[in-house]
């Protein structure tokens, strides 16, 4: 098992949470909660489930007859729009504040409740009145605009699919999950503002449609106002289509069972094929707004702000759905955390008073580089709490979090969890004890550990496989399309455990330190990458005859891509060759698989079947032992 990018960790160094930290939490005897949770985890869950909104109460609240196709909330009716929206409008929320937004540029938005849940009912009427109907699938390709939520919440009120590409992929990216989810209608918009540029949204969108064709709408959010191509019959202005009498701001909302589909967002894995992973509307509504609610202990008072891109998981479980759940006031901001200056992050808590932030160690690494003194110059004394996700945060990172933006007050929430998960599973609460690069304990409910090959337990300090040993609300229900893929990735090995494919150990006192990805995902600046979807999209190019792509450690990004390319007969390497193929991987597949380096070699280390051996590339570009290469061919 790789050991490669494991930070130095001090498995002795506690840091407890202060008198005010334990004394405004929801839950100040965590022990009390865990023990309840693990005793009797389907009782805890209904009790979850019974704070929301049901039309109809379900009958079971687990169905595991059929695994690994497990079912939540069995025979209940639910729509997760009636819990995010609909409700609130009805109580005093519908005065308070959904979403605060900023702009790259520092314009300023906000949305009541009220007002959200008008908007997202009149684009809902539009998505029904281009025949949009419950279980249809709608692609989204959007930047961090309202608009995006709005869009979001829209499909979910109409019983519609939502699949939300981010915007950082590329033309054969969005085509190939525009046409894998069959989406009929797209929702793009004409740019998105990054770092004072255009990010050409619409002429990306207008590419991937070329190539795939299901598209018959696309619906253009103007954004940036520069002049873009619209196809008649096609293309239509969101602002020209919520202006028409039926997109009225009265729109009912489907009455969903709560295992129909939600939304499909496509993460990597080992092939080339992005997989669509299936969430459903009543197992993760209750498993997010119950994560975020204990793990932040978000109350009415406070200013909530997920850093991520709604178009992550992390976006769609905590910017758009958890925290209006919850009916929490979520703010989101459009561009780049060093636009114009290094310290825009913390002008922004201070002027919008921000109590708890969640954001990735990619980017406290990023601005931590630039000093203390530009959060320094910031009153950031509104903070109480903060968040870690995407990766390990090394205690580097952690300090300087805790002691420079938090001032020592607010305990640093390590939250780890994936795309699959739906929401947090190893995670501290505010009151546990934490040690800076550990995840710290299963959520209450969450069985979680650490086997070797043949599923034993590993002793405190060895390496092992991460499991989870019991199903749980807001996991995957299957791999859109491809049940077999969901059955074979996840679930094979161990029959009846989730397989995580992250390494971790535990330490003597049951902490959870998570080493890294065991197959052939990426982590660069916490997004996640197939090795394979940097491969293909390098053999795609007519110089490259064949392509192996490795992460390294990198200082701010986590890792970075390094790929190695064999070229065609006849084609000379050189550094315009290596800066054209750059270009292509960003058009390809988009600006955050770029490599850092393409090396051209003549060969590439595989085994005897002709399968690539990365690790040994790895270990080779990190002037490492081989390993056990006794299946080398070369
Ligand atoms: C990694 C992101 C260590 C892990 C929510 C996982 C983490 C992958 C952490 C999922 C953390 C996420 N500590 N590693 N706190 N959080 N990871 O699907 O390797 O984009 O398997 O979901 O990120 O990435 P995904």
């Amino acid at each position: 098992m790789s050991d490669l990018s494991v930070p130095q960790i001090n498995t002795q160094e506690w840091y407890h949470p202060s008198e005010n930290v334990r004394r405004d939490a929801y839950i100040t005897d965590y022990e009390a909660f865990y023990e309840r949770a693990m005793k009797d985890p389907l009782a805890f869950w209904a009790e979850q489930a019974e704070t929301l909104d049901w039309y109809q109460k379900w009958d079971k609240v687990l169905d595991d007859s059929n695994p690994p196709f497990y079912k939540w909330y069995v025979g209940g009716k639910t729509n997760i729009a009636l819990n995010a929206l609909d409700r609130h409008v009805n109580t005093w929320r519908r005065n308070k504040l959904a979403m605060i937004w900023e702009g790259e540029a520092g314009e300023r938005r906000t949305l009541s409740y009220y007002r959200l849940w008008q908007e997202v009912n009149k684009f809902g009427n539009v998505l029904r009145s281009m025949g949009v109907r419950k279980g249809d699938r709608v692609t989204i390709y959007m930047g961090r605009v309202p608009e995006l939520v709005i869009a979001m919440l829209a499909c979910a009120k109409v019983g519609a699919v939502h699949s939300v590409v981010y915007g950082g992929f590329s033309e054969q990216a969005l085509a190939d999950r525009i046409e894998d989810a069959h989406s009929r209608v797209l929702v793009t918009q004409d740019g998105a503002w990054l770092r004072g540029q255009i990010v050409e949204l619409k002429q990306i969108a207008d590419e991937a449609v070329r190539r795939s064709a299901c598209v018959e709408h696309v619906v253009v959010y103007k954004r940036t106002g520069h002049d873009v191509f619209m196809e008649p019959d096609r293309d239509y202005w969101w602002h020209d289509l919520i202006a028409l009498p039926i997109a009225s701001t009265k729109c009912e909302t489907e009455v969903m069972d709560a295992e129909d589909p939600l939304f499909i967002l496509y993460t990597s894995g080992t092939t080339g094929k992005p997989k669509g992973i299936l969430h459903t509307h009543g197992g993760y509504q209750v498993y997010t707004s119950t994560t975020l609610r204990y793990v932040f202990d978000l109350k009415d008072e406070d200013r909530w702000w997920c850093a991520a891109d709604p178009g992550w998981i992390t976006g769609h479980s905590y910017i758009v759905y958890a925290p209006h759940i919850l009916g929490a006031t979520s703010f989101m901001y459009e561009g780049a955390p060093t636009h114009p200056y290094p310290n825009r992050w913390w002008k922004m808590v201070e002027y919008y008073g921000i109590t708890v932030m969640y954001t990735a160690p990619t980017a406290i690494r990023g601005l931590m580089r630039f000093g203390s003194a530009w959060p320094n110059r910031h009153d950031l004394s509104s903070l109480r709490l903060l968040g870690s996700v995407g990766e390990p945060i090394n205690p580097e990172a952690w300090k300087w979090y805790y002691e420079t933006v938090g001032g020592k007050r607010c305990p640093i929430m390590d939250t780890w969890w994936q795309t699959e998960t739906g929401g947090f599973m190893i995670t501290p609460m505010p009151t546990v004890p934490l040690k800076p690069g550990s995840a710290t304990r299963p959520f209450p409910g969450i069985e979680v550990d650490v086997v070797d090959e043949h599923g034993n337990s590993c002793k405190a300090g060895q390496d092992g496989l991460l499991v989870v040993k019991r199903p749980w609300p807001g996991m995957l229900r299957t791999v859109f399309g491809d049940p077999d893929r969901f059955k074979k990735q996840y679930w094979s090995q161990f029959p009846g455990w989730y397989l995580t494919g992250d390494s971790a150990r535990k330490d003597e006192d049951g902490y959870i330190w998570v080493i890294g990805r065991i197959d052939d995902v990426i982590k660069v600046s916490g997004y996640r990458l197939g090795t394979a979807e940097v491969e293909s999209g390098l053999v795609s190019h007519a110089a490259v005859a064949e392509a192996a792509a490795i992460g390294l450690p990198d200082e701010v990004k986590g890792n970075v891509i390094h790929a190695f390319c064999i070229l065609r007969q006849g084609v000379e390497a050189s550094p315009k060759l290596e800066e054209e193929l750059k270009n292509h991987i960003r058009h390809e597949v988009g600006p955050i698989a770029v490599p850092a380096k393409i090396e051209f070699v003549k060969s590439l280390p595989k085994t005897r079947s002709g399968k690539i051996m990365r690790r040994v590339l790895k270990a080779r570009a990190l002037g490492q032992p081989e390993g056990d290469i006794s299946t080398l061919e070369e």
